[in-house]
């Protein structure tokens, strides 16, 4: 260890004894925990600018109490069990609770961080990319670009819109690939930021959000923080139900729209060409910004997806909003909003609230990945694969069918996960598949409201992991299914 700071007494005249009180209570304080090193006698007398015995004295005080001890060359440490009784013992291990601070909290957030999908053997979590297909050794080389030819102006405080060779290359991507022009790209640390960034902008209190009845519930959390109310508009095999939306809109007073246009979440379901027309109109009609989560754009089979709402938005009231979480992994923490310039400024304002602006040095390297299309060549070999675990996990439930499953399902055109009708146990099924070491979710961790859920589906994710577990973790299912 090379720094301590310690707290002296004053009173303690002789210099040795005050060191050797300052270390003893920071032992005692858990500055310093058992068998951990203390600075060197060299290091110490630096520090305190005293003489290197003067230390030795100390130490030598505290190797006699037993709260240190030392080997030869090295250095010393603190002891394995400490003189201490068993007050002091408690206080070190800071598990004392009797008098903790007690915290007003204001706005408490349940968030369930028990055990997550990753940690069971079977993950069939419905939005999962499978990290492994990830190309790092690629990806080194242009972080190791960035960080060989820094941007020193851009890795400074300003700027906070995004790093401009990075909102270069996604609008070119965004241009080609989905077809949106005439927007404004503000870059955020993933989806959810620019959810909280958008509901804290345009909602108050009173104000009510349209989603699906059956969505994505960090957004809805997000928006709700915001002080709106959420009102759950009916789903159809085609999406939402536009006429119940219009319905929704003359009897309350909605502000917004939040919805999963391409792969409905977590119903996999697309809104066809000419329902996007009729809810733009009602959009338009009634003045409501439409925030279009495109979440796992690229992930479409066989045809090609139909162009993100934002592409045709004469009006510019569509919030574009895309991750980084899928097409390369969760934890980049990387994500862009393609919005009208005029909410751009206010979005790229209030962010400054809560973080000045995205990770520069990121945004550098995957850059210099799109431009080398080293992107590009990531997203063809992850959906080819994506493709063929479809492919298996259909094949595995089609054969449960011919033996006389009664589960149904149609094939998603796109997405990473389908949604399969097992008959009416579907909690239960999810619930025991868990403890089988498959994490699977049932329809109730979906529904905005309980009472809708009727209790027939579960989501199984395919994308994340190889056939052979899918094949595995279908077959341990089988049975549960079977009842
Ligand atoms: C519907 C939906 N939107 C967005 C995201 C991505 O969010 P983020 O960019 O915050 O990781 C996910 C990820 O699971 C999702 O399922």
């Amino acid at each position: 260890m090379e720094t301590l700071t310690l707290d002296f007494d004053e009173t303690q005249t002789k210099l040795y004894l005050k060191i050797s009180n300052a270390i003893r209570q920071a032992i005692v304080n858990g500055a310093v925990m058992p068998k951990e090193q203390l600075p060197s006698t060299r290091v110490l007398a630096e520090q305190l600018s005293v003489n290197r015995h003067t230390i030795m004295a100390a130490y030598n005080e505290l190797i006699a109490q037993g709260w240190v001890k030392t080997k030869q060359r090295q250095g010393y440490s603190v002891a394995d069990i400490l003189p201490i009784n068993s007050a002091l013992a408690d206080k070190t291990k800071h598990d004392n609770t009797a008098n903790k601070h007690s915290w007003r909290v204001i706005k408490p957030s349940n968030h369930d961080f028990s055990r997550p999908a990753n940690e069971y053997a079977f993950n069939f979590a419905g939005g999962n990319p499978d990290i492994e297909l990830f190309p790092f050794n690629e990806f080194r080389s242009f972080i190791n670009d960035a960080l060989n030819r820094p941007s020193i102006k851009a890795l400074n405080y300003g700027e906070n819109n995004g790093y401009e060779p990075f909102i270069i290359e996604v609008s070119k991507y965004l241009r080609r690939v989905r077809a949106i022009v005439n927007k404004e790209i503000v870059v955020v640390n993933g989806t959810q930021e620019a959810l909280y960034i958008i509901g804290q902008i345009l909602l108050q209190s009173g104000d009510c959000v349209a989603v699906e009845n059956l969505g994505y519930r960090p957004a809805w959390n997000a928006l709700k923080n915001a002080g709106a109310e959420l009102i759950g508009i009916k789903q159809t095999d085609q999406g939402i139900d536009v006429a119940d939306l219009e319905l929704l809109i003359k009897r309350h007073n909605i502000r917004l729209l939040y919805l999963t246009p391409l792969h409905q979440y977590p119903t996999t379901t697309t809104i066809s060409a000419q329902h996007r027309v009729q809810i733009y109109r009602l959009a338009q009609q009634y003045n409501i910004p439409i925030i279009e989560d495109d979440y796992d754009h690229e992930f479409h089979y066989k045809s090609q997806p139909l162009p993100p709402m934002a592409a045709n938005d004469p009006s510019g009231l569509v919030i574009y909003l895309s991750s980084f979480s899928k097409i390369m992994f969760p934890g980049i923490r990387l994500g862009v909003i393609a919005v009208d310039k005029s909410l751009a400024s206010h979005i790229v304002s209030y962010r400054t609230l809560i973080n000045h602006k995205a990770n520069v040095l990121l945004q550098d390297a995957v850059a210099r990945w799109m431009r080398d299309g080293g992107f590009e060549r990531h997203l063809r070999k992850a959906t080819r694969c994506y493709l063929k675990r479809r492919k298996c996990m259909i094949d595995v439930l089609n054969t449960f069918i011919d033996e006389g499953l009664t589960i149904k399902f149609t094939s998603p055109k796109g997405g990473m996960a389908l949604w399969v009708d097992v008959g009416e146990r579907a909690a239960e099924i999810a619930q025991l598949a868990k403890e089988l070491g498959l994490f699977i979710l049932a329809e109730n961790a979906f529904h905005l409201h309980q009472y809708n859920d009727e209790n027939k589906f579960i989501r199984l994710g395919f994308a994340g992991q190889s056939e052979e577990k899918i094949q595995q973790g279908l077959k341990l299912l089988k049975p549960l299914l079977n009842k």
